[in-house]
């Protein structure tokens, strides 16, 4: 039997807060004077009514939530369940944990959600009767190069998305996109702002932050455009988040935190950081920060990723594997600067796919930690990528260019996110040269010298 927490209806929020403090949890359940189930209430719940006006004097009566999930002890037993309500409607976002009840609705136990579906699986007596109900995904800066295929990707297997972003490449994007899609929802805002990140978190379960001046270049064009979002506004949106006790919060770092590795070792998440750039630098600092304000509502997960390529809804014509293509098709020269650098690379559907698993893995196997997000197949010479691009692009000629303006040198085994949660990235270079050429044939993109396909282009 699991130690649980009750609470009557007639207690203070305050006194709430005061009982979730305790050692049992984050589940208080409301019960009346013959101990039946009322409702339930979860910390967030507490926090999201204080934001809502409430005031710690008010009773909980006023905010528990009352149809909840519960299931009838005896149904558990049997492996049926019938009368028990344990369905998707039921849920909220407090169904990690649902009370087993007698049959006069006295609560006997308080077990996980997968506890459950465990032992009803094992009958084979789930019946439709309980569907995971998904959950409601914010993503910050989810108009950007990776962001708009993953909400693409989440919004394909019916999740609730919510994009915040200022727009500042493509004011077009959400419009042209992803306007009157089902399930989607735009706020147009600044995450730097606090009043737009109180309003984006309402009602959501999940963040992906995304929101950068990304890459070195744009982030010296914008430094202190740089410290507010790449820094500040993560930790203050990171506060938020353990204030309301949001379920799962995914960070993308970079692998650039590892920048010069003189020795051509293959890193791994403990290996030695070295960064070369500003952007790693603050990357660094983000990634200590959000792990030393983890708490016991608040366990971030954090993807150093490598260098991504391949096409999206917000091209971007400023990431190497992207950028050779552009002037492969359209110069007939792949201008290669120094060549002899190391660097890891993933596809941006990898990318995708490899936060949604982070989304649908077991929190216990993510939370607070740190996973390098590349393919193990890609860690490749500046060279050797161009040497890829002019099989594909057959008319372009190398150009080797023997300084190079950016040192990093660095090589990534992403072997923990395999190992803990079952993910691989494989999705070849060739196959978004493939895709790439194909955008510029088909004159999907009509001008690719466009500056809002260059973050540093636009931002200067
Ligand atoms: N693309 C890569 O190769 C790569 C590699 C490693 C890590 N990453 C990380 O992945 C994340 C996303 O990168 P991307 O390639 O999609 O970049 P991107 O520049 O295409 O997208 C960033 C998005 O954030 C938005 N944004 C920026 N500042 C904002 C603010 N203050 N408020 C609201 N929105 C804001 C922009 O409008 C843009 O839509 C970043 O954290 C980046 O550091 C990317």
């Amino acid at each position: 039997m699991t130690k649980f927490s009750s609470i009557a209806e007639k207690n203070t929020i305050q006194s709430a807060f005061k009982k979730l403090s305790g050692a049992y949890g984050k589940i208080l359940i409301v019960i009346d004077k013959k101990k039946t189930l009322l409702g339930l209430i979860t910390i967030g719940d507490l926090r999201r009514a204080i934001l809502a006006g409430f005031n710690l004097n008010d009773k909980i009566k006023k905010i528990y939530k009352r149809n909840v999930t519960y299931v009838f002890e005896d149904e558990l037993n049997k492996k049926k369940l019938n009368k028990s309500n344990f369905t998707s409607n039921s849920l909220g976002d407090t169904t990690f944990y649902v009370p087993v009840i007698d049959k006069n609705k006295k609560v006997k136990d308080i077990l996980p959600v997968e506890k459950i579906l465990n032992i009803l699986e094992a009958n084979n007596s789930i019946n439709n009767v309980y569907k995971k109900k998904l959950p409601k995904i914010l993503i910050v800066g989810g108009a950007g190069f990776i962001g708009t295929v993953l909400t693409s990707k989440l919004l394909e297997k019916n999740y609730h998305v919510t994009i915040l972003d200022k727009l500042i490449y493509d004011n077009k994007i959400i419009k042209n996109n992803f306007k009157n899609k089902k399930n989607f929802n735009f706020i147009f805002g600044d995450v730097c702002d606090i009043n737009t990140q109180i309003k984006a978190i309402k009602d959501i379960d999940i963040v992906v932050y995304l929101a950068e001046i990304v890459g070195d270049p744009a982030c010296s064009a914008k430094p202190e455009d740089a410290l507010k979002t790449n820094y500040l506004s993560v930790l203050s949106f990171a506060n938020l988040c353990s204030y309301l006790a949001i379920e799962k919060y995914i960070y993308t770092s970079s692998c650039s935190v590892y920048g010069l590795d003189k020795n051509n070792d293959l890193l791994n998440e403990n290996s030695n950081l070295n960064p070369v750039s500003h952007y790693a630098r603050i990357k660094i600092m983000s990634e200590k920060a959000l792990l030393t304000s983890a708490n016991n509502y608040f366990k971030p997960t954090i993807l150093r990723l490598g260098t991504v390529f391949g096409p999206s809804k917000r091209m971007r014509f400023d990431l190497v594997v992207n950028t050779m293509s552009k002037f492969a098709y359209f110069k007939n020269k792949i201008d290669v600067y120094g060549g002899t650098q190391l660097r890891p690379n993933i596809h941006v559907d990898d990318v995708a796919d490899g936060i949604i698993s982070i989304i649908k893995a077991k929190k216990k196997d993510v939370e607070n930690e740190i996973f390098n997000l590349s393919n193990d197949k890609l860690n490749l010479k500046i060279i050797e990528i161009a040497k890829k691009i002019k099989k594909t692009f057959k008319n372009a000629n190398l150009n080797i260019i023997e300084a190079s303006p950016d040192n990093r040198n660095y090589k990534v085994n992403s072997s923990k996110i395999r190992n803990k949660i079952g993910f691989v990235a494989n999705k070849s270079i060739e196959s978004a040269l493939k895709e790439i050429k194909n955008i510029f044939k088909f004159k999907k993109i009509k001008n690719p010298d466009n500056k809002k396909y260059n973050n540093f282009l636009s931002l200067k």
